[in-house]
């Protein structure tokens, strides 16, 4: 076996054995809000929580079924939506209306999901809430959150400052930086430390990174003459094809699948280039080998992009469990 197959195998397996394909679990009850595939869900049921999802596309839905214990309901939230009792509610609103690439609308966006995340709160009145978001949360939208924070500590809740967490420090082979914000009735949360030891793409997907498959897709002539002129005229020093020593950079999904998706690629030995398969995207998200996606390549890639990885996700929800134990035993 070669040494670039034997470290993937070893990230497989750790995955695979951390993130565990689920059973029905006793847990604490949580919802997760805007689920999306079940990056965030997967972690908590890996860390024995029993999870619902909420999510309204089709085959995001089908996928969270698919592979988790819960069930995911496939519906549009909004400010009216009526949910069951729960211990915890989590959720990760759409990013659209506070990403740096987009017109950072915030509260104005009628894609905002926050006002959906403060009503199923206020209502369901959990012992514990946390809901994580692109980093342009804390930029234009500062004043927005500022008052979605405030009316969540008037029915009772510590808040906590948002912290931002990358998941290259939690087992993740890729930078990306996200804003979690938690809240809970008493006590002290503690976060999750972070892991100083970085994984690479060369360990998280070595075994096939420098291969073209029959199924490979390429980047066609006028996207490589494209990235040619690009890393000509702005003198690039570093080419955004992938490297394998480093994590990879942010998967989202308009990188993976959508309007700029010739921006995550790998270089092969020969000169092509290549997009990533959906299971390096996944493996790179830190999703388990036995995760299965449903729908188009482009569905599954957006599925991957919008989803926080796994390991992240437990991570959070470990801490989570030991508050809530805490909590219970004093
Ligand atoms: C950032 S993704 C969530 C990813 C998820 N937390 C995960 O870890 O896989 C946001 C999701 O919200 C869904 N969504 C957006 N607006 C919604 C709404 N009004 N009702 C239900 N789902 C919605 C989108 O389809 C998308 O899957």
């Amino acid at each position: 076996m070669s040494r670039l197959h034997s470290m993937a195998t070893s990230y497989n397996a750790l995955i695979n054995l951390r993130l565990p394909k689920p059973k029905l679990r006793r847990g604490p009850k949580v919802l997760d809000l805007f689920s999306g595939c079940g990056g965030l869900s997967l972690g908590f049921e890996a860390a024995g929580f029993r999870v619902t999802g909420y999510e309204m596309n089709q085959n995001a839905c089908e996928t969270h079924r698919s592979n988790l214990s819960g069930d995911c309901k496939c519906e549009i939230l909004t400010v009216d939506s009526t949910f069951p009792e729960a211990d915890v509610i989590v959720g990760g609103p759409p990013c659209q209306p506070f990403s740096v690439v987009g017109t950072q609308a915030g509260a104005a966006d009628h894609r905002n999901g926050l006002e959906v995340f403060v009503s199923a709160v206020q209502q369901v009145r959990p012992d514990f809430w946390m809901f994580e978001n692109v980093r342009g949360l804390l930029g234009r939208s500062q004043a927005y959150l500022q008052d979605v924070l405030r009316r969540l500590s008037i029915i009772g809740y510590t808040v906590e400052p948002p912290r931002i967490l990358n998941a290259r420090e939690f087992g993740v082979p890729q930078n990306r930086e996200r804003v979690v914000v938690v809240g809970y009735r008493r006590g002290k949360f503690e976060w999750p430390s972070r892991d100083i030891s970085e994984i690479s793409v060369r360990t998280a997907i070595g075994r096939t990174a420098l291969q073209a498959r029959q199924n490979s897709r390429f980047l066609t002539p006028a996207m490589d003459a494209y990235i040619a002129k690009y890393e000509k005229a702005s003198c690039c020093k570093t080419p955004r094809d992938l490297s394998l020593d480093k994590v990879a950079r942010t998967l989202t999904c308009r990188n993976l699948g959508g309007a700029t998706g010739d921006m995550i690629r790998l270089l092969l030995p020969d000169g092509r280039r290549r997009l990533l398969s959906v299971s390096e995207a996944a493996r790179l998200q830190s999703f388990p080998s036995w995760f299965r996606f449903t729908g188009s390549y482009t569905s599954k890639m957006t599925q991957i992009g919008n989803a926080v990885p796994p390991m992240l996700a437990l991570a959070l929800a470990n801490s989570i469990k030991a508050f809530l134990a805490k909590q219970k035993g004093g």
